[in-house]
Parts: structure tokens; C-alpha cells; sequence
């Protein structure tokens, strides 16, 4: 035997049903009888259990391997969930304008009334970062237990440039309470704050010129959103904001075409867009755009629920141009306080049409895509060790019965 070149320690998932998710979205890329294998933070190998043992003795004659292997008995293992949409980090609650919208009040009459996302400003601004990470830490450990190993949190509520700040760092702190990635993003252009009223176009100044820059140089957020929307800013004011993101070398994404057709959706897809978010009223010549550009829609069925949007996403018109769906939770207090993401693959399902393998590609594979995150939303070798093992045998039951627990081992970065 040849001299051996170190010293590994490889954990090995065996007997288990793997759904790597690779291949098309009509199919989960099962593995029957298989087996994984993680060498620290990364996956070393993913297949049968005669395949990936024989790559281990392969590695064994070149270095020392201790195996701490795990019998799952038959148990199914997905890649961890990625919830690509969520606005987590807010302080407050808006029960009282969903008990007048119950009654009748629309959610647009609400916001042009000055309630809305400036009830949750209001709450936020005078909130500290420990108040907000009490807050959310509560709708975080929902996710984690639903299987969500990756999860984006947007700013929003802040709407000054001290208190975009503040929410951005409140979300990096919950990854440091909790073993979750948390991706941040930048969304001051949300909506016009009180300070800015009939001056949309200098907030939006406000937003290029000094948030965008101070984010981009605080290195708080990787990415910029911005809600393209009648109850909020333009076509003309959302390039600016894609541009400034841009300029700063932050990554693109936008709530669009979720109340009207303003044709957001296809612009910031020509601006390079990773994602855009919502999409209900997007036509077909805006999916053939959005096609073209390789973009990302976001489906929020969450936010259809809660609002009673009957106005759904063109998800035929989509799937006919191979558009990549994910689907998220929109988590937030106005339009979907919801945080499971499983509950909202389901809906993504019986409200929007999905098929099941969809929808599972949309909080895997597809959703990892709209953060730009390449290493992880797949099993295959040689990308992130984020894992999750449940008490079930088939991925279909994830999505069908999405409210009871099923979780049996979650992995995040190759540790539990
Ligand atoms: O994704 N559309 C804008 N933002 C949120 C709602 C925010 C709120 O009402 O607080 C959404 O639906
Ligand atoms: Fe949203």
C-alpha cells in the first residue's frame, strides 16, 4: 500500500431514498438504496450505496478515513430548503388591518391611506437590532424546523438610511443565533417614507446616492431589491434603482407585476435581474422576455392567499417558455405572515398549478438559482453539505402534508 497522504473523517448517509433534484423539473432525481457521503463542509459523494462505498475505499488507499456512518433505514434525504424571498426582520404586527381587510378594506386602500409597509416603518424605525432579532428569531425557527438551511431576508422597513442599516445587520446576527445561512438584501426602495411624501423621485435619489453606496461599502448585502408597483415606484424609478445597484456591483432583484402590469418584470430581467418576485400579472409577451434573459420568477402564492388575489401567475404560460419557477414564502407582515415553506410549495401547487416536482425544484434547485448561490439547492459531489433527512420515504409527502413536522437530521455546511 502506498503511503498515505492525510487524515479525513467522512460522514455516510446509507439506505436512504435521495432526492438530488438534478435533472429536469419534472423529476426529483431519485436514488433508491442510496447513500452520501460528506467530507466536511462539502458533499463527496452521492449514489448507490455499492457506488459511494467504493469511492471511499478508492480514498482510503490514499488517506486515512474515519467513517461515522448513519443508517438512515429507508429514510428520504433532500438537499436543505433555500426560502429565496422573505422579509423576516420587522418589528410589530399589522392584525388590525388584516381584521379591516377581512372586512372588506383592499390591501392598496390600506397602504394609500399610510398604512401598510409604513405601519411596520413606523413599528421598525423604533425598534433596536436586539428587538428586531427577538422578533424574527421566532418565524426563523419555524423555517429551520420546515428543512430551510438557506434563507434570504430583505430590509424595507426602515426606510432611512440608519435603519436599513440596523434591519441588514439584525439579519446577519440571526445567522450567528441560529445554524442558518441568512443572504441579506437591500430593499430601501420599498416605498415612498413619510419624510419623501409627493417626492418619490428624491427618495429614489436618496436610495442611489447614499443607501445603495453605503450598503455596497458596508458589504451588509449582496444583492438590491425594489418594488416596481403602482402603490410604489415606477418604471423609470426602478432602472435607477437596478442601475445604481449595478454601478455599486450589487446583484438585481424586483417585486414586480404583483398588483399591475407596469412591465417591471421585463426590465429588470434585460438589467441582468438574478430573480423577479410576484409576477401575477405578467403577459406573454413579458414571460418571452423574461425566457429570453434566463430569469427567475419567484412565485409567492402565500401573498395571493393572504391578500385573496385571484389574479394568478401565468405558471402555463411559463413552464411552454422555460422559465426556472422558485417559489418562496414572502414571509412578512402584510400580505403573507407565513413561514413555512413547505406550506407554500403546496399552494404553489393547488392554487397556482405547479406540478409536485416543481414546486420541490422551486425551494431547492431553482430557488438557490434566484440568489445567485450555485453550490447548493442539488445533492452532487462537490457542493455544499446542506441536508436535510426526514421521516418520510417519498419527496411528494413533503409538499402534500406540509404542516406536520418531518424533519429527522438537517445538516448545514456539512454540521448539524
Ligand atoms: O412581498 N410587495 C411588497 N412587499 C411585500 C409586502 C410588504 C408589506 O405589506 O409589509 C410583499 O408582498
Ligand atoms: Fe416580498
Amino acid at each position: 500500500m502506498r503511503a498515505r497522504l492525510g487524515h479525513v473523517t467522512v460522514t455516510l448517509w446509507t439506505n436512504a431514498t435521495v432526492a438530488t433534484m438534478r435533472g429536469g423539473s419534472d423529476e426529483y432525481g431519485l436514488i433508491e438504496g442510496g447513500a452520501v457521503a460528506l467530507d466536511g463542509e462539502t458533499i463527496l459523494a452521492v449514489g448507490s450505496c455499492n457506488e459511494v462505498r467504493t469511492m471511499i475505499d478508492a480514498d482510503a488507499e490514499l488517506e486515512e478515513v474515519d467513517l461515522d456512518e448513519i443508517d438512515l433505514e429507508g429514510r428520504l434525504v433532500t438537499p436543505g430548503l433555500v426560502d429565496c424571498h422573505t422579509h423576516l426582520v420587522f418589528a410589530g404586527s399589522r392584525a388590525a388591518e388584516f381584521e379591516r381587510r377581512i372586512a372588506g378594506a383592499t390591501y392598496a386602500e390600506i397602504a394609500a391611506a399610510g398604512g401598510g409597509i409604513r405601519t411596520t416603518m413606523t413599528a421598525t424605525r423604533a425598534a433596536t437590532e436586539d428587538e428586531l432579532v427577538a422578533a424574527a428569531l421566532p418565524r426563523l425557527d419555524a423555517l429551520i424546523g420546515d428543512g430551510v438551511t438557506t434563507v434570504e431576508i430583505k430590509s424595507g422597513y426602515g426606510l432611512d438610511l440608519d435603519t436599513e442599516l440596523r434591519l441588514l445587520r439584525a439579519a446577519h446576527r440571526l445567522a450567528t443565533e441560529r445554524h442558518v445561512e441568512v443572504v441579506p438584501t437591500l430593499l430601501a426602495a420599498h416605498t415612498v417614507p413619510p419624510e419623501f411624501a409627493g417626492r418619490a423621485d428624491d427618495y429614489i435619489a436618496f436610495v442611489c446616492d447614499t443607501i445603495i453606496p453605503a450598503v455596497a461599502a458596508s458589504g451588509l448585502a449582496g444583492a438590491v431589491d425594489v418594488f416596481c408597483e403602482s402603490i410604489a415606484f415606477d418604471l423609470d424609478q426602478s432602472r435607477r434603482v437596478a442601475q445604481a445597484a449595478a454601478a455599486h456591483g450589487l446583484s438585481i432583484k424586483g417585486h414586480t407585476e404583483q398588483l399591475s402590469a407596469l412591465g417591471g418584470g421585463p426590465m429588470l430581467a434585460a438589467a441582468g435581474a438574478l430573480s423577479i418576485d410576484h409576477g401575477e400579472h405578467l403577459g406573454d409577451h413579458d414571460v418571452d422576455v423574461i425566457a429570453e434573459h434566463g430569469t427567475v420568477v419567484v412565485l409567492l402564492p402565500g401573498a395571493c392567499y393572504f391578500t385573496g388575489e385571484r389574479q394568478h401567475p401565468p405558471v402555463e404560460a411559463m413552464r411552454a417558455a422555460g422559465v426556472p419557477m422558485a417559489v418562496a414564502t414572502d414571509t412578512n407582515p402584510g400580505t403573507s405572515p407565513l413561514a413555512s415553506l413547505r406550506l407554500a410549495a403546496n399552494q404553489a401547487c393547488v392554487t397556482f398549478g405547479l406540478t409536485v416536482p416543481e414546486a420541490m425544484h422551486g425551494i431547492t434547485s431553482v430557488a438557490a438559482r434566484a440568489l445567485g448561490l450555485h453550490d447548493r439547492g442539488r445533492i452532487a459531489s462537490g457542493a455544499r453539505a446542506d441536508l436535510v433527512a426526514w421521516d418520510v420515504d417519498h419527496p411528494a409527502e413533503l409538499v402534500y402534508e406540509p404542516v406536520t413536522p418531518r424533519q429527522y437530521r438537517r445538516i448545514v455546511a456539512g454540521s448539524a
